[in-house]
């Protein structure tokens, strides 16, 4: 053959790996409001940066692609890795080509430190690869696990994700779900009915609301898929492309609020619920927030901002909701957050207004010692600078919890509403005072007397700062300014742990 008649075999070649499972089932596709492996990823890069490898690997007159496009690409001008799952191609089923065509990637990113995005859309392991296909699945668990903390890994789900294959999204960092398109279950809707009876249809058992607000397994929602790409295109511009490097540094925005706002949100009553989100948008950059997990443990929020053009993990209690306790659900939402931003070199400010952990024996058979815990392991093992603001209420072990000068937070900052205590004036009179007001002559009026002596005498941001738990009590109108400045003498912060193999974090 000439070099011309070889270049024509290619050409023939390629067009037939791009055509994928050819135009009937791309039709299916697009018809279930799906985009197809390659049109996700032309979204998602910048255009003409996509390089794809592994392009012939199997066979492509059989199997194109394998079912998966592998790849590599720029996503504002920074180097991302991808798979990306082609369910025209055998729905997307993993087989062993397929498999390690992902490993490729994951190794690839492993080696040359850049965040790598698995786009979901897959029937699960190949059924006529047995075995193959399940050993498959358990060289990606294995990379994702040695991945973690090294590169950012996101998973996208956009189609079904079933059986053991909701394993990998689980092991990465973040999971985002596209309304009413995707799905992600251990066992389908008939093998429930079959062992328990229990009747549920797909969505409801692993549609992306029920992920995002019920089970906590996501951590973000697109309305559709251009939404959910969106926003993956938004996390990466906070985060460092590895381990060893900083998040990118953007021009610093004023807040879209006047500082004067922040003299109004916070009720100096402390029972008065507020919006904690108004305090946060009124002190980041550009009032910009990225909310993570914004439907689940809505007590507890979480997310990512920018101060002065730097990326922030910002962790605050939220008093709409729960009055801002703690509960199980908070407690690990927030630890894992907190674990991440540590390791990729996130600083994390943390807006305290916390009443107390949630009382009762659903949170404590349910285990919330050991959830709670996690959030004193994570905040202490973590290294990055820490700037705590209390803006209210911290009380008793939720205090400790929410990042205290005790577990090393660098810097913490109170406002004058703050109300620093072991627990709340009303709970702790009726201790401490149980015989006295039992014997008063008036005790609704000896309670409330001793309630407000107590107010006057604890709950206050002065006993703590004269112990050095609290470095200044604060304007509100300066919190910006502060944590800012507390962000630059803080960006030299060198600090270790001893070394050891690994921790053991109560999970
Ligand atoms: C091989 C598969 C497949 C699979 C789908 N296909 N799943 N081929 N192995 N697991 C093929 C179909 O034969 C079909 O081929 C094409 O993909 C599209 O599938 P449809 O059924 O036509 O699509 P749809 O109606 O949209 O239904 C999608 C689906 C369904 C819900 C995902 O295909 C399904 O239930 N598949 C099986 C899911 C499953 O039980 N997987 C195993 C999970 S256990 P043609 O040629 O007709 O286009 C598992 C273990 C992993 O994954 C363990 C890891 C540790």
């Amino acid at each position: 053959m000439s070099m011309q008649e070889k270049l024509e075999q290619l050409q023939v070649l390629r067009s037939k790996v791009q055509a994928g499972g050819g135009d009937k089932r791309i039709d299916k596709q697009h018809a279930a409001g799906k985009k197809t492996a390659r049109e996700r990823i032309d979204y998602l890069f910048d255009p003409g940066t996509f390089r794809e490898i592994d392009v012939f690997a199997g066979d492509p007159n059989k199997n194109p692609g394998e079912g998966v496009v592998t790849g590599y690409g720029l996503v504002d001008g920074r180097k991302v890795y991808i798979y990306a799952q082609d369910f025209t191609v055998t729905g997307g089923s993993l087989g062993k080509i397929h498999a390690q065509k992902i490993c490729k990637v994951l190794d690839l990113a492993m080696r040359t430190g850049a965040p790598v995005i698995g786009l979901n859309d897959s029937g699960g392991a190949r059924i006529q690869e047995g075995v193959d296909a399940l050993n498959g699945y358990g060289e990606i668990f294995f990379r994702n696990t040695i991945a973690s903390g090294v590169i950012p890994q996101l998973s996208v789900i956009m189609g079904p994700c079933a059986g053991g294959a909701v394993y990998s999204p689980a092991l990465m960092d973040f999971i985002f779900m596209v309304n009413g398109t995707s799905q992600m279950f251990i066992t389908g809707p008939q093998v429930i009915k079959a062992v328990t009876g229990e009747e549920v249809s797909m969505e409801q058992l692993g549609g992306a609301m029920t992920h995002n607000q019920t089970s906590g397994v996501a951590h973000f929602m697109g309305e559709d898929e251009e939404h959910c790409l969106d926003m993956v295109k938004q996390l990466l511009s906070y985060l460092p492309l590895n381990n060893n490097e900083q998040p990118p540094a953007y021009e610093a925005q004023e807040p879209a609020v006047d500082k004067e706002v922040l003299l109004d949100i916070v009720p100096t009553q402390p029972n008065m619920p507020y919006d904690v989100k108004k305090v946060i948008s009124a002190v980041v950059d550009g009032g910009e927030f990225l909310e993570v997990l914004p439907l689940y443990a809505k007590n507890a929020v979480i997310g990512f901002a920018r101060m002065n053009g730097q990326s922030v993990g910002i962790v605050a209690n939220q008093p709409d909701f729960l009055a801002g306790c703690l509960d199980i659900n908070a407690s690990d939402k927030i630890s894992r957050f907190v674990r991440f931003c540590d390791a990729f070199n996130i600083p994390l400010v943390t807006f305290m207004d916390v009443p107390g952990f949630l009382p009762g024996t659903a949170q404590e058979f349910g285990g919330i010692i050991r959830h709670g815990a996690k959030m004193l392991y994570a905040y202490s093992e973590a290294t990055v600078p820490k700037i705590t603001i209390i803006l209210r209420k911290a009380y008793g072990g939720a205090y400790l919890a929410m990042c205290s000068s005790s577990l090393r937070a660098d810097m913490v900052y109170a406002w004058p509403t703050a109300e620093i205590a072991v627990m709340g004036p009303e709970g702790a009179v009726n201790i401490i005072h149980r015989n006295e007001i039992a014997n008063a002559e008036n005790p609704m009026q000896e309670r409330e007397r001793l309630v407000k002596e107590y107010r006057d005498n604890f709950a206050n941001p002065y006993v703590a700062s004269s112990r050095g738990f609290v470095d200044d009590v604060i304007d509100p109108r300066d919190t910006r300014a502060r944590i800012i400045d507390a962000l630059q003498v803080l960006s030299s912060k060198r600090e270790s742990r001893p070394g050891k193999k690994h921790g053991n974090l109560p999970v």
